[in-house]
């Protein structure tokens, strides 16, 4: 079952110049109920562009989504409704109290009075908020009214998740926080779309990613099968002397040095048997998403 199917998505805009920005540029994505997928590219790739038509907010030029099999661009509500969107902007009812806004949300969403002051109390927990739930949201310092935003998200138990930028601007403490009920939350079911510039927390949670760069896709797939792609295929070791003869196809990076690699196996003992006790360290390295998302963008 696909929680989300997005074809051919093409997006453009007219600035006040009147020159036309292309958004997004026939973007086909599809992710598996159950997933952690994120959704990874530079600043003005289209991600939010594209968050922003899934969530109902914008219409796409042209191209289809469905959430769940619903069509989301003529079942806007309907669609809606199964989805809880943290948008990367943070916009609140700022003299509105974090209950007024919570019991709001809730309402619109349809989840019923009688059980909407527990919940309330629930998300509040699960995101160290409780203390400000009476306060006005204009008092919250800028990783609280984050906080608020997910809260806001979550009211209604979505079972696909979107998040645009959760953890930009928020304290170690609260990240973790973050990314705990993240995975709690796709462990009890729910599909999680995000983005994030922090690429080691996309290593840490994505079962799959979409790279998008210039409002186009241009990669996707397996974190694992998009590493060994991109793997450097090295063996990188140190040594106590450098100046020796050495295997050939070994070049030197910083204090390492690098040896190609055919079969990792081999080619450890190859140069453990070449370097012997001048060896100081070994490894193999494989490639890191920063790498490989600094070699995807970088034209
Ligand atoms: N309402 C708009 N009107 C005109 N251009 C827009 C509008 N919204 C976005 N754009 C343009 O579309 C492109 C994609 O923007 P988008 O916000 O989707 O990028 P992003 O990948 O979310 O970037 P970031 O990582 O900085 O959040 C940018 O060139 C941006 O200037
Ligand atoms: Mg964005």
């Amino acid at each position: 079952m696909l929680a989300l199917e997005v074809s051919h998505i093409n997006k453009t805009f007219r600035t006040k110049k009147g020159e036309t920005v292309i958004a997004n540029d026939d973007v086909t994505v599809k992710i598996e109920a159950g997933k952690i997928y994120g959704l990874l590219g530079p600043n003005g790739a289209g991600k939010s562009t594209l968050i922003s038509m899934i969530s109902g907010i914008m219409t796409p030029t042209s191209g289809s989504i469905s959430v769940f099999g619903v069509d989301a661009l003529t079942r806007t509500v309907e669609a809606k409704k199964m989805m809880g969107i943290v948008p990367q902007e943070i916009v609140t009812e700022l003299a509105f109290t974090v209950d007024e806004i919570l019991h709001y949300m809730g309402g619109m969403y349809g989840v019923p009075l009688a059980e909407r002051k527990d919940r309330i109390g629930e998300v509040l927990r699960d995101l160290d908020l409780e203390d400000k739930r009476y306060e006005r949201a204009r008092s919250l310092s800028g990783g609280m009214k984050r906080r608020l935003m997910v809260a806001k998200a979550l009211m209604h138990k979505p079972k696909f998740l979107i998040l645009d930028e959760p953890t930009s601007g928020v304290d170690v403490a609260l990240r973790q926080k973050i990314w705990e009920l993240v995975r709690r939350m796709n462990k009890e079911g729910a599909t999680i779309l995000f983005t994030t510039h922090y690429l080691e927390e996309a290593e840490q949670l994505c079962d799959e990613m979409t790279f998008i760069h210039h409002g186009r896709v241009i990669k996707q797939g397996k974190l694992s099968d998009i590493q060994k792609e991109f793997s450097e295929n090295v063996v990188a070791f140190e040594l106590y002397k450098p100046n020796v003869p050495h295997l050939p196809g070994v070049h030197k990076e910083g204090t390492e040095f690098h040896y190609p690699v055919t079969h990792l196996d081999q080619d450890m003992s190859a140069v453990i048997k070449h370097y012997g006790e001048n060896l100081r360290s070994i490894k193999s390295a494989a490639a890191s998403l920063e790498n490989i998302f600094l070699k995807l963008t970088a034209n």
